[in-house]
């Protein structure tokens, strides 16, 4: 297949384009590298999937022109689009760059799929859309009305929007709702990579809600195995669809909506124990009130994507945060 990967040089992204470049798609991949977080970081993973099936182009996908001539001339089979301004607590303040890029640059995306043939997208969505559920584990067939953070809104708004195409124009598209991916060369704005640095570095580590959190920490190798798996088939009609009684996870368009997760929430202590632990340094913590657009807890049911492809994860946090933990050391290290 010819795949667009959006957001490439991201975390997700970067790796991603590598497993699809190495079983022999030809991938191209954009992204506009901004300086969110460290743009090294996001260099350094560009030279890490060189390879021959592999193609970078810097673009914004906020720029309609470029976008619509890049699908317009490269033909693609199909499409993951990554790129996103991520993140809860920004949103909060700089609300505006979600609406561009979230909301324009999505639209730019499925424009360019429904022009130019692109016989499957697949996006990012979060577990934030769960927001203000409380009935765990989260389902797909659970309704996501109560977003609790503007980029929560903005990933339930890419559902909507790709419902709508799906449903007017046929578009097959899929949603991945992705619960908290950590591994190597992941962001430095997430827990896993402020925790170690502060450990190492002996700063304060800032624990929220008072540690009465729990995440379903999601190991990257299981989120690219989970994509791939789903990459390749493109969503169909849903033969249980009921417009009397609709299921939100089920479409009469070709429309599917699937969570990725490890299918299981650890504590925010027990996870930082267990950081400490391989790190061999105690982290020196304060104790704060929930922030705003947090959720306390997360928990993935995976069962649609585990029935439907056959995906479960194979990766404990235990194990996960040792790989973590040895690539930030090695690779801070060498910087
Ligand atoms: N990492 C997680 O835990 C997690 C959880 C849920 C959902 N997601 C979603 O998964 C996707 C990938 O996340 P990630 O963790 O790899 O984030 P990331 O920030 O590392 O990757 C996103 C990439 O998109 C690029 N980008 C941002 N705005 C762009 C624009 N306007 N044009 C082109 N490129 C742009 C960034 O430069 C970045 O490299 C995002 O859509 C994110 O919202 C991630």
């Amino acid at each position: 297949m010819k795949v667009l990967v959006t957001g490439a040089a991201g975390f997700i992204g970067a790796f991603a384009a590598k497993r699809l470049a190495e079983r022999g798609d030809t991938v191209v991949g954009i992204d506009n590298l901004n300086d969110y977080y460290d743009v090294t970081l996001k260099q350094a993973r560009l030279a890490f999937l060189q390879s021959e099936n592999f193609r970078f182009k810097a673009m914004d996908v906020i720029d309609t022109e470029a976008i619509l001539a890049l699908f317009e001339k490269e033909r693609f089979d199909a499409c993951l689009h990554l790129a996103a301004q991520a993140g809860v607590r920004y949103s909060l303040k700089n609300p505006l760059i979600y609406a561009h890029t979230n909301l324009i640059g999505f639209t730019n995306v499925l424009e360019g799929c429904r022009l130019f043939g692109v016989s499957h997208l697949v996006y990012a969505s979060t577990s934030s859309v769960y927001g203000a559920n409380r009935k765990l584990p989260f389902s797909e067939h659970d309704a996501v009305d109560h977003p609790v953070s503007f980029y929560a809104a903005t990933k339930k708004s890419n559902e909507l929007m790709a419902h709508a195409y799906s449903h007017v124009f046929g578009l097959p598209t899929t949603g991945l709702r992705f619960f908290t991916v950590y591994g190597p060369w992941g962001r430095p704005d997430m827990s896993p990579m402020l925790f170690a640095s502060a450990i190492l570095a002996g700063r304060t580590i800032e624990i929220f809600n008072h540690g009465a959190m729990a995440r379903d920490f999601t190991y990257i190798d299981d989120i690219v195995e989970g994509v791939l798996r789903v990459i390749d088939t493109p969503a169909t009609p849903s033969p249980s669809y009921d417009a009397l009684n609709p299921d939100p996870a089920t479409s009469s368009a070709p429309y599917r909506i699937y969570n990725i997760g490890n299918q299981g929430a650890v504590n925010l202590l027990e996870y930082i124990e267990m950081l400490e632990t391989i790190l061999g340094k105690k982290a020196d913590k304060v104790f704060l009130p929930m922030q705003p657009g947090d959720v306390a807890e997360t928990f993935a049911d995976v069962s649609l994507l585990q029935e439907q492809f056959g995906f479960i994860p194979q990766t404990s946090l235990e194990d996960g945060l040792r790989r973590f933990a040895s690539w930030y050391q090695d690779y801070y290290r060498a910087a």
